[in-house]
């Protein structure tokens, strides 16, 4: 055995070439290697002779330098995972959610984690909010754009303008932190962001009664694919529902916790159960997938921007006396609605994104006007000589419908300010330039 350790060795010191040729044939002639030989006492001197040739130990060192490295950065390292790099509270659902008392989860608590404080580069931890509002070429996206850009966050827009018009955001156009994707939420998508602020749906009758399948995907469908890019990608994700999901209600003033008298079946229902859906959707990725949701349920909003024939019943009345046409009053004018300015809604949005609460909200204004009192405000602001004319109401039009905003306003501290006849005129201003202009269907 001695004898052949010697032999190897004494090749091994021969020049490379020669060990790799001769080797071999040694090896088939001899038994193999045995470590034992190691133990001999002069296996020391055979071992630092060996890592001293060839510049092994170099090679050793760089090797312990390397690992060394690599095991003092590791852990800073994966502090700045994908979802830890913004400057955003992580939050947990409050472990009340899965109580069976919480089977109605009108508004819930969510707790922030509490994490050991971590260094996080400066670049980082200071980096602003990206956010996705969908549906952000229409008439409340495009103020919330207007809003959070203000504010000093990116705002990326998806829009498949539907009933969203590029006019709406052109005054950002340029704007480095402004980013517009013409995509259709029925369709998946893959983003980086901190929030989702998902509005996209048609929201006026003519429009979601134009293509109800459409309306009914892009509620279930486009909710979809958001609320699964927010679990992705750990995001909080707002849904803009409507007081449609009340249908006609059978509780005046409507509170979030009632539940709703909607006919399934009827031609509205694309929207409101559409809605409703998308309301079952949040909830179950929230209680289900942990995704942090917020749910708005929006009244009768107004403002700049409003379709100009959208058949909604502010922008009627005011496109109608404008155009000195007659106001059209459906029914006979008893129904009444509520009416919020569009940067009252706005406010409200942010603050429940921004807030630790769940919902659902109702964020209306809870002034209540009939459609003749409110042909009247019109009147008064843009032409008393406006007439009146009288059509057959629509199907499962709502008889009443006004906000019981109290828990917005304990929660959320929030409430409306801007009252019909101070934000009818600024409506009005953006209304006579359009129509006078004619720049309707002439967009970008
Ligand atoms: N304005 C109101 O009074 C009111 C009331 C209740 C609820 N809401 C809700 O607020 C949101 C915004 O309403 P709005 O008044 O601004 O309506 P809007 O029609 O002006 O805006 C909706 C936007 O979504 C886009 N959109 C529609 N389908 C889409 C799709 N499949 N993929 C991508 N984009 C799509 C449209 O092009 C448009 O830009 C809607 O979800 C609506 O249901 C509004």
């Amino acid at each position: 055995m001695s004898a052949t350790m010697k032999q190897l060795h004494k090749q091994s010191s021969v020049n490379h070439r020669t060990r790799d040729e001769e080797i071999p044939g040694t090896l088939q002639s001899t038994p193999p290697y045995s470590p034992k030989a190691l133990k001999h006492p002069r296996s020391l001197s055979r071992s630092l002779h060996y890592l001293f040739r060839e510049q092994r130990l170099l090679f050793v060192l760089v090797g312990i330098l390397i690992g060394s490295t690599f095991f003092i950065l590791q852990p800073s390292l994966s502090r700045l995972g994908p979802s830890d790099h913004q400057p955003r509270a992580s939050f947990s659902i409050s472990s009340d959610l899965f109580d069976s008392s919480s089977s109605n989860p009108v508004t819930t608590t969510a707790q922030p984690h509490h994490r050991p404080v971590t260094r996080v580069p400066v670049q980082i931890g200071q980096r602003r909010k990206r956010i996705v509002v969908t549906g952000g070429g229409g008439f409340v996206g495009s103020h919330l754009v207007d809003k959070l850009i203000a504010r000093g966050d990116d705002v990326i827009v998806i829009d498949n303008f539907f009933t969203g018009r590029k006019d709406n955001l052109v005054h950002h156009f340029g704007n480095p932190r402004f980013e517009l994707i013409r995509h259709d939420v029925v369709d998946p998508i893959l983003l980086e962001v901190d929030q989702i602020y998902h509005l996209a749906c048609p929201a006026s009758p003519v429009h979601y009664k134009y293509n109800p399948i459409k309306t009914i995907k892009t509620n279930v469908m486009g909710t979809l694919n958001m609320l699964g890019l927010a679990k992705r990608i750990g995001a909080r994700f707002l849904l803009t529902s409507t007081s449609e999901v009340y249908g006609d209600p059978l509780q005046h003033p409507q509170k979030e916790t009632y539940w709703g008298n909607v006919n399934p079946i009827g031609v509205r229902s694309c929207y409101d159960e559409g809605k409703r859906t998308a309301e079952t959707l949040a909830m179950d990725y929230h209680r289900g997938a942990g995704v942090e949701v917020r749910i708005a349920r929006i009244f009768n909003t107004y403002g700049p921007r409003m379709g100009l024939d959208d058949g909604r019943v502010v922008s009627n009345f005011v496109a109608q006396a404008i155009r000195k046409q007659p106001l059209t009053v459906y029914g006979d004018g008893k129904q009444t609605r509520s009416f919020q300015y569009v940067s009252d809604l706005v406010d409200g949005l942010y603050a429940l994104m921004e807030g630790e609460h769940v919902g659902p909200f109702n964020l209306g204004n809870p002034g209540e006007f009939t459609m003749l009192e409110l042909a009247e405000v019109v009147k008064e602001t843009i032409d008393s000589s406006a007439t009146i004319e009288f059509k057959p109401n629509t199907a499962d039009d709502p008889h009443k419908r006004k906000p019981d905003i109290s828990r917005a306003k304990e929660l959320l501290n929030w409430e409306p300010k801007i009252t019909l006849r101070e934000g009818l005129p600024r409506m009005v201003s953006d209304f006579r330039n359009r129509i006078l202009n004619e720049d309707e269907g002439k967009g970008l």
